[in-house]
């Protein structure tokens, strides 16, 4: 069977509001590499075939001179603009992969991806379609009711933390694209979810790794470089 074609959405057009400072997230330094240094870098040496970058409005030519040429990353085929909300980024990468049986979805937010967590991904993702790398949850989850008290508790062998990379087949991806676009949805926080309510179908769990962190918040640019002088 011809092996099919993998692309990876690296995704870096995010505004970084948690971070709260005056260069994006995605830009900051980690050991002297920008953080989306590592995952473009991680896709670079995988079996992905290529990688379309997509980073907000103007960066385009910084991001081609300063990260993709500075670093070698020949797999890097396209350097696209993305939307307003994650999933509108997702979406303008999705249509640019036209080309890929596979796309796998990444935050450039998270620089610790590794070459397991890509190879597994594929595999799983050939043979269910979709899958998204997690972690078992750590802690005891409950809901909260707007007043602050607690309605119930979730049963935690069942709950996974989510992350990424995410597998998808391109097609059927758009397909639940589609769906989502037409009810309108607005509240959509990952692919996996727009597949389980578009599509009803099941995303396949694999592994990830607890040191698979986004960088988010002040404190993970601390703990991202104490990860990485372990490495
Ligand atoms: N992202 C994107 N396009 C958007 C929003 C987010 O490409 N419109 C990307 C971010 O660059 C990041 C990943 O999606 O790599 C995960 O998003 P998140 O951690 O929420 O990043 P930001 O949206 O940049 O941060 P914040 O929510 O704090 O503003
Ligand atoms: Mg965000």
């Amino acid at each position: 069977m011809k092996k099919p074609i993998v692309t990876a959405i690296v995704l870096a057009a995010g505004k970084g509001s948690r971070m709260r400072s005056n260069i994006q997230k995605q830009y900051m330094e980690l050991k002297g590499y920008p953080v989306l240094y590592y995952s473009l870098k991680c896709f670079q040496e995988s079996e992905v075939m290529d990688i379309i970058l997509v980073v907000g409005e103007g960066e385009q030519e910084f991001c081609q001179r300063k990260i993709v040429e500075k670093y070698g990353f020949s797999k890097v085929s396209q350097i696209i603009t993305g939307g307003k909300e994650r999933y509108d980024s997702v979406y303008k990468g999705l249509l640019a992969a036209d080309h890929a049986d596979y796309v796998m979805i990444h935050d450039g937010a998270r620089p610790f991806v590794n070459q397991a967590m890509i190879k597994v991904s594929i595999e799983q993702a050939e043979k269910y379609d979709f899958c998204t790398v997690g972690v078992p949850t750590k802690d005891t989850i409950k809901t909260v009711a707007d007043d602050g008290m607690s309605e119930q508790t979730l049963d935690r062998s069942k709950l996974w933390n989510v992350q990424t990379p995410q597998t998808f087949l391109r097609s059927e991806l758009i397909k639940a694209y589609d769906f989502m676009q037409q009810a309108k949805d607005t509240m959509i926080t990952d692919d996996t979810m727009i597949v389980e309510r578009y599509l009803q179908r099941q995303v396949k769990m694999v592994m990830g790794d607890y040191n698979n962190i986004k960088i988010t918040t002040p404190e993970d640019i601390a703990l991202a470089e104490f990860l990485l002088s372990r490495q």
